[in-house]
């Protein structure tokens, strides 16, 4: 059994929705948890610090890596959003590119180097139309869109210097991870909760709704980092990447119908259920096929998405009374 109490963890990204969830879940573990963030510390918690840096800063990461004595670092600091991508491309590709390559360099450059769990995505895949489940093996990126090279040039990057370096690291690869205290507006789910905030039907603006996804909840993501953690000294894991997905497509009008759903049942309200669609029909299929990571790590997806929604339902409806 992997002891997280003995574990000294620095989380980048740790007042970004998901950093900020495992700096939780890794303090409930009983690790000692220090996050960095350019943001200030937006930490519900007082038990841990976020240190106010950025990833550009190579010499400053150093320190903050030599100092700091890590067990392992969790990166997930990035540009995520897609839309912000195409507005600020170099600004995007400097955060998720330059930016993994800087935490890759001061954890080589330091004594005693930490392992490495990074948050690839499935933008890895880029768009892809696939009548099946997308497995790690799939060449990386058919054109999509700016952000999606950044996260699979970061990926290849973290697995280069595994190879190179002998850097204990891996890529951890989803897409579309919902649930409490998402901020991100531009995202489907919190996007969907606000307009149901405001008794507005979903709205699905740049497809017909037809397109198929799948949903992860955060806590079934951040279960998945500590796994690729706790197994990295395995040479399985080590230098690879792994998929990690709810295991149940759907198509993008029947999400956010669900997601109003778990509204007005978390809420009593009574907002229609059926979207808004006003976008033109995208031929997109993409759901991550999971079975090494169940295979490899013994990990499966847990939360049932009504469950979830509803739970995030109840978070967004108490954020909004505040
Ligand atoms: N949320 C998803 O659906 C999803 C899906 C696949 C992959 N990911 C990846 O997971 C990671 C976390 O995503 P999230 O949803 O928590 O995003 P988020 O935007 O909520 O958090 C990202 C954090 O990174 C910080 N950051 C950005 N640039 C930085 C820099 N140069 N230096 C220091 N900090 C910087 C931001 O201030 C922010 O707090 C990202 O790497 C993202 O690409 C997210």
């Amino acid at each position: 059994m992997f002891d997280w109490a003995s574990q000294k963890v620095l989380v980048t990204g740790a007042a970004g929705f998901c950093g900020a969830h495992l700096c939780e879940v890794l303090l409930a573990k009983g690790a000692s948890v220090v996050g960095f963030d350019m943001r200030a510390n937006a930490s519900e918690s007082s038990a841990y610090q976020v240190e106010t840096g950025d990833l550009l800063d190579l010499p400053a990461l150093c320190v903050t890596i030599e100092r700091g004595g890590f067990d392992v670092v969790f990166h997930l600091a990035a540009q995520p959003i897609v839309s912000l991508s195409i507005e600020q491309p170099i600004e995007t590709m400097q955060a998720n590119i330059v930016g993994t390559y800087n935490v890759c360099e001061a954890i080589r450059l330091s004594s005693n180097p930490p392992k490495l769990v990074f948050a690839s995505s499935g933008a890895y895949y880029g768009a892809t139309n696939a009548s099946h489940p997308i497995s790690e093996d799939e060449p990386a990126l058919s054109a999509s869109n700016i952000y999606a090279p950044t996260k699979a040039a970061a990926d290849l990057a973290v697995r280069c210097y595994a190879r190179v370096y002998g850097l204990r690291a891996a890529s951890c690869r989803w897409m579309n991870t919902y649930g409490p205290g998402d901020l991100n507006w531009s995202r489907v789910v919190p996007a969907t909760f606000a307009r149901a905030h405001d008794g507005k039907p979903g709205l699905i603006a740049q497809t017909d709704g037809t397109n198929v996804l799948e949903m992860l909840h955060v806590r079934d993501m951040i279960e998945a980092y500590l796994r690729v953690a706790e197994h990295l000294d395995r040479p399985e894991v080590r230098g690879e990447a792994f998929n990690f997905g709810g295991g149940r497509p759907l198509v993008l009008r029947e999400l956010v119908a669900r997601v109003t759903r778990a509204w007005n049942d978390a809420t009593g309200a009574d907002v229609p259920t059926e979207p808004e669609v006003r976008g033109p029909k995208v031929d997109s299929v993409k759901y991550l096929d999971i079975s090494e990571a169940k295979r490899v790590l013994g990990w499966e997806p847990q939360i049932d998405l009504d469950e979830g929604l509803r739970e995030a339902a109840r978070w967004y409806a108490g954020f909004w009374s505040q």
